[in-house]
């Protein structure tokens, strides 16, 4: 049976996080077993701290990968009362994940994925893969897949009730420049319409950004226990 597969986040950081304690673990066994005299007792300390630290943050993400983000996922379709007749817009969507999360609670709503597929961000990113996974999961005539930069996208005004994104404005180079995205993402909404947005940092800067625009904001999180690195949601409606 097919089965979808939503990727491994950041994977050239998890490898260099797995690889340095492979390193590390190498300076020890080799200061501790073959030449203990050799190694100065820092490098030895700095390398089993350092390559545990390494090891147990590459692990992490892996976990939150595998399992976290999709009670991540969860979390975020949760704070907002779909009806099922909803315009959805996942930001950054990837391999489809808040996007066909939403998908599976329409009715006569749609939920439209975009994204830049960029490699670095998601493991085996592509437009092709978000399709599948909307496949797999019986939901193609729910959404539509678009490649598309948030920060200069030709998407409608007005035109989604619901904005999500997980862990995509990061990646946005410049502060500027995410300030873009958010307004975009203000642009985007309906009146009455709701973004979640959900990262691991500046998420303080989307939510003075969504403040400046008059949007009421809230901000959830950071949860610890089932994303890493621990991720925080901002909430913002558009009331005008
Ligand atoms: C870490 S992945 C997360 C994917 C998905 N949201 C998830 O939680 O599984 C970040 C995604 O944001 C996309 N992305 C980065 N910059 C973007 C931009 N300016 N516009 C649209 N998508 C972007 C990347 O291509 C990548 O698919």
């Amino acid at each position: 049976m097919k089965k979808a597969n939503y990727g491994i986040d950041a994977p050239g950081v998890i490898y260099t996080l797995l690889l340095i304690s492979i390193l590390c673990a190498g300076i020890v066994t080799y200061a501790w077993f073959y030449a203990p005299a050799t190694v100065p007792v820092w490098l030895v300390s700095f390398a089993l701290w350092g390559g545990g630290i390494c090891f147990v943050e590459g692990v992490l993400m892996v976990l939150y990968s595998k399992i976290g983000k999709f009670r991540h996922r969860d979390r975020m379709l949760k704070l907002y009362k779909i009806r099922g007749n909803e315009q959805v817009l996942d930001v950054g969507t990837g391999r489809g994940l808040l996007m066909i999360g939403a998908a599976k609670l329409m009715i006569t709503g749609r939920a439209t994925g975009i994204d830049i597929w960029s490699g670095k961000d998601l493991s085996n990113n592509k437009k092709a893969l978000a399709m599948f996974n909307a496949q797999v999961e019986g939901v193609t005539d729910k959404v539509n897949i678009e490649t598309a930069d948030i920060t200069k996208n030709e998407l409608p005004d007005n035109s989604f009730d619901l904005v999500f994104s997980n862990l995509c404005l990061h990646n946005i180079k410049g502060k500027d420049q995410r300030k873009v995205a958010c307004k975009e993402i203000y642009r985007l909404l309906t009146t009455g319409g709701t973004a979640i947005i959900s990262d691991f940092k500046n998420t303080k800067e989307y939510a003075a950004t969504f403040d400046e625009l008059r949007m009421d904001v809230s901000r959830k999180g950071p949860y610890f226990f089932d994303t890493f690195p621990p991720l925080s949601i901002v909430i913002a409606r558009k009331i005008c």
